[in-house]
């Protein structure tokens, strides 16, 4: 393997990044939405809800700063940032986007689209912890690799958030009531 070979690589794991950042953009907003909490009475309930609702949307502002980073490591390169499909980010939308018509309540959606969240951070995490490490063998703009860092940083800043929420208190809270509710209509 050559140093162009390595290039072509980094290029290639590039461009699947930032096609999945500029994705998800729009998911995470709809991601948000389809949490809604505005039938629920329990507070148990409806605390995870707006919990992860903020977790989503402030996750959202920071991926619209990762996509601005990366089309700046693009034009470092000299490159043109182009969106291609990624499978693994399609297939766990579609998955999700077939959960939601599936009837259930809505106090337990919540639970699946913490499991969806932590499965796209961990994708994403992936992603930058490979880029960089090819990174770290080209002779790149340091730009370059500090835009991928730092995105890297809120990609595990965001995973450790779901994760502490998924395990946390008030998603037990949420299944004790759900345990104690009368059965669904
Ligand atoms: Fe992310």
């Amino acid at each position: 393997m050559n140093v162009e070979s390595l290039h072509d690589l980094f290029e290639v794991e590039l461009r699947k990044v930032y096609s999945a950042e500029s994705e998800l953009v729009d998911e995470l907003a709809v991601l948000a939405d389809d949490a809604a909490a505005d039938s629920l009475d329990d507070t148990r309930m409806r605390e995870v809800h707006e919990a992860f609702q903020d977790l989503v949307r402030t996750h959202r502002e920071e991926t619209e700063e990762h996509v601005q980073r990366l089309e700046d490591a693009f034009d470092a390169l000299d490159l043109r940032p182009e969106e291609r499909s990624i499978p693994a980010l399609e297939g766990l939308i579609k998955e999700k986007e077939l959960f939601n018509n599936v009837v259930l309540n809505d106090g337990v959606r919540p639970v699946y689209y913490l499991g969806v969240a932590r499965n796209v951070e961990q994708l994403e995490l992936t992603a930058y912890d490979r880029l960089l490490r090819i990174a770290a063998h080209l002779n790149l703009p340091q730009e370059v690799t500090e835009a991928l860092a730092a995105n890297r940083e809120a990609e595990a800043d965001a995973l450790r958030a779901i994760e502490s929420l998924a395990e946390g208190e008030d998603v037990e809270s949420l299944l004790e009531a759900m345990a104690g509710s009368q059965p669904l209509e």
